[in-house]
């Protein structure tokens, strides 16, 4: 059985004091942890007082990006060493935002997600519709060496432990209802390249979370998908209402 990830991404949104009121509001409201895990991805300065907060909540804390080298002349960089060292759960690698915007290509990706599972960072490695399907000649195939160029050379004990998002760029921060059948359609093709290039038992336990558009009125249709593990919430999880409503989904 794999347990359900419930995991917000805050983006560039809330300062340190509004991050940490957010953990105090909602902290005695989580959902049993063994039975849902939830995780917040804040701006990088808040991660120190977010791991602070959240300490004996159960809380994940999640970084929204991380440099593939250890340290040295990377001015801006943020380094895995630092995350790990703070506490921090899981890295977002690859989101569709840092693609999209900053010229992140899959290369950089595979770097960064070999450097987290080196450093002990769980990756929760981000993709999109074009590493799932592509069109020719009208017909829509499935692909899956973009994928596999991302995980090229993670090991079958390393696999376990990466979370895998799927964000088609139709859904994400369009402001439309995520359309609840392709979005299954596009974590089974994740599962499938999974259970074809390791194993059908990793493909099974690895989980594989939708993001794009969720809110409380959709949460509980994606969840019930048999392939989607779990949900990456950007604009719907800023509000603690919205949120508690979102991981008390079950
Ligand atoms: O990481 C989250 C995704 O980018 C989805 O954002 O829920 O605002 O569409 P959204």
């Amino acid at each position: 059985m794999r347990k359900p990830f419930i995991a917000a991404n805050w983006k560039m949104h809330k300062n340190i004091a509004e991050s940490v009121d957010f953990v105090n509001q909602i902290k005695d409201k989580l959902p049993d942890p063994a039975k849902v895990e939830v995780g917040i991805a804040p701006q990088a300065f808040a991660l120190y007082s977010m791991v602070q907060a959240a300490r004996n909540s159960g809380l994940k804390i999640i970084a929204q990006n991380a440099a593939a080298e250890y340290n040295g002349p990377f001015t801006g960089e943020i380094s895995l060493r630092g995350l790990h060292d703070l506490g921090t759960n899981y890295a977002m690698l690859g989101h569709i935002e840092r693609r999209r915007l900053f010229g992140e290509n899959n290369t950089a990706v595979h770097k960064k997600v070999k450097a987290a599972l080196q450093m002990g960072v769980t990756p929760i490695i981000c993709t999109d519709e074009t590493m799932v399907q592509k069109e020719v000649n009208g017909e829509i195939h499935y692909v899956f060496q973009q994928l596999m160029s991302v995980l090229h050379g993670v090991s079958l004990d390393q696999i376990r432990n990466v979370v895998i998002s799927y964000e088609p760029s139709w859904a994400v921060g369009v402001g439309q209802h995520a359309n609840v059948a392709l979005a299954e359609e596009g974590c089974r093709t994740i599962r499938r390249t999974i259970a074809d290039n390791y194993t059908y038992e990793i493909a099974d336990k690895i989980r594989i979370l939708y993001g794009g558009s969720v809110n409380p009125d959709n949460i509980k249709d994606l969840m019930a998908k048999p392939d989607i593990d779990g949900v990456l919430i950007g604009r719907a999880s800023l509000d603690v209402d919205n949120f508690l409503k979102m991981v008390n989904y079950l």
